[in-house]
């Protein structure tokens, strides 16, 4: 590491701090010195190390709700085909997800989503794309439609928890890549109408991305999603494309294998 020498000057004395570390340092030894020189060249590095990682964390990933609370790492190296009974599914589905990736990071903003039961991997496979997007610096976001609507509910009458959820409504429309986590979990087994306030939210987001890329992993099908929520919702953010939606539907639950 380079150093910037120079010669200390007295500081007045009514500046007390500087003026005891400059009677410190003119009387301090040459080792005492490279002692002191060493502790402030790690501290710096320590203090360089956590803005990077400050920076390289945009705002809209901190505003992320997690499926059960718990934030996710996957990426493409983490998929196991071999956990599937049907290998060349698993395969097919991964490089499909892993194409949509490399669409979205070459600027593309087409909607995906992931269709399938419960423990396949479809959440996975939507994670890789935003570790992948995030290496390549774009704010990306997970919005656990569990997690969004349980928020209202207990937000209801708390104006500090509305102005919470109106910050990560905010994030949610700002962030490059948005993962709207198990959309339609929220709808019940009956498959029910949403609550008015997520049905709207929901409308106002999926309304502000027309421009951005929305990724959505779901258990239901596109009709069944109409059931919960407005036409007009399910069209913005399930494509019609066949290349844009990966069909994980008859792969098995690999949860804790
Ligand atoms: N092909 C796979 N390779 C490695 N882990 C997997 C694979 N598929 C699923 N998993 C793991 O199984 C669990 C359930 O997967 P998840 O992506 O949450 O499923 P889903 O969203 O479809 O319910 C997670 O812990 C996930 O990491
Ligand atoms: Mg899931």
């Amino acid at each position: 590491m380079q150093r910037i020498t120079f010669n200390m000057q007295e500081p007045p004395k009514e500046c007390e701090g500087a003026h005891r570390a400059w009677e410190w340092w003119i009387t301090a030894t040459e080792e005492e010195k490279a002692v002191a020189r060493r502790q402030m060249d790690e501290k710096n590095e320590e203090f360089i190390k956590s803005e990077c990682k400050r920076l390289l964390t945009p705002k809209t990933w901190k505003k992320s709700m997690w499926p059960a609370g718990k934030e996710i790492r996957f990426c493409f190296r983490d998929w196991d085909y071999t956990l599937q009974a049907d290998h060349e599914t698993a395969k097919a589905v991964a490089c499909q997800a892993k194409a949509l990736s490399d669409k979205i990071i070459a600027g593309s903003t087409d909607n995906a989503a992931f269709i399938g039961g419960t423990g396949c991997g479809k959440t996975s496979l939507a994670i890789a794309i935003l570790t992948a997007c995030r290496k390549h610096s774009m704010p990306c976001m997970v919005l656990s439609t569990a997690e969004l609507v349980s928020s209202l509910d207990s937000s209801y009458g708390y104006d500090d928890a509305r102005r919470q959820i109106a910050k990560v409504e905010k994030a949610a429309v700002d962030c490059s890549v948005l993962l709207l986590d198990d959309l339609g979990v929220e709808g019940g087994p009956q498959i029910k109408p949403v609550r008015r306030d997520m049905a709207q939210l929901m409308y106002r987001i999926s309304n502000a991305r027309l421009d951005k890329a929305t990724l959505v992993t779901t258990n239901n099908t596109p009709a069944e999603l109409g059931r919960m929520y407005d036409e007009r919702i399910v069209s913005r953010l399930i494509p019609k494309n066949k290349g844009q939606i990966v069909d994980m539907r008859g792969l098995d639950d690999v949860r804790g294998k």
